[in-house]
């Protein structure tokens, strides 16, 4: 495989093809964080951002290439039992690979924009559906802070009514599993691993810390290519 082509799978977050049959199947790599460690502190540590990209999330992308090499193996065998059985590590991990993955895009050191409010037309999206940023702010925090279990909270955007909307996911799902159209512009991780080396039990205060890293731009670039 060329170098070019090589590098272009890296970006996209694939791994290798593992070759069971006529289709290729696709695996998936660990991103690089487009940030150092450390360089989201003081409002989230160097030491939970390295943990938790390259224990956690890299746990997601091997367990999700185990599972995925499996069913592929049990597709050419039908197997169908076991393509059941294998659905729900596939969930999980896939949603776990693809929800951190949107998770690092979404945080930005301060000195790089972290922080800075949206400007854009998705600035004045917010205050139409919300009221205000502030309101909004305090809507996903209260609903991260509410959230029972491990979870995300998200703000996404309805591109069938071109809607904003705020959702909690449980576990690893995805966006996505609430409903078809939504696309996500912001999610916060509110699993124990994402603040309680820092918070302990103060969840609030990660959910109140972490939009002082928030990559609104992310989001707006987001919104802007879904409503130009
Ligand atoms: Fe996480």
């Amino acid at each position: 495989m060329a170098l070019r082509s090589l590098a272009t799978r890296k970006a996209i977050g694939l791994g290798k093809s593992v070759g069971l049959g006529l289709r290729g199947l696709q695996t998936v790599t660990l991103p690089d964080l487009p940030y150092d460690y450390s360089a989201l502190e003081p409002a989230i540590s160097g030491e939970i951002m390295q943990l938790h990209h390259q224990k956690h999330h890299q746990a997601y992308v091997t367990n999700y290439n185990k599972a995925v090499e499996q069913l592929f193996q049990a597709l050419n065998k039908v197997d169908t039992s076991t393509v059941v059985q294998l659905q729900g590590a596939i969930k999980f991990n896939g949603g776990g690979h693809v929800n951190h993955s949107i998770f690092w895009k979404n945080l930005a050191p301060v000195h790089e924009g972290g922080g800075e409010p949206p400007h854009s037309s998705l600035g004045w999206a917010i205050d139409t559906h919300f009221g205000s940023l502030e309101a909004l702010i305090q809507k996903m925090s209260a609903e991260g802070a509410a959230l029972q279990g491990s979870g995300w909270v998200w703000l996404g955007l309805d591109t069938e009514f071109k809607r904003l909307v705020v959702e909690t996911t449980a576990n690893q799902d995805p966006l996505v599993t609430k409903a078809p159209t939504l696309v996500p512009l912001l999610g916060i991780d509110v699993w124990e691993h994402a603040y309680y080396l820092q918070y302990k039990n103060v969840k609030p205060d990660y959910l109140k810390n972490i939009w002082n890293v928030m990559n609104w731009k992310y989001a707006s670039d987001v919104y802007q290519k879904e409503c130009p």
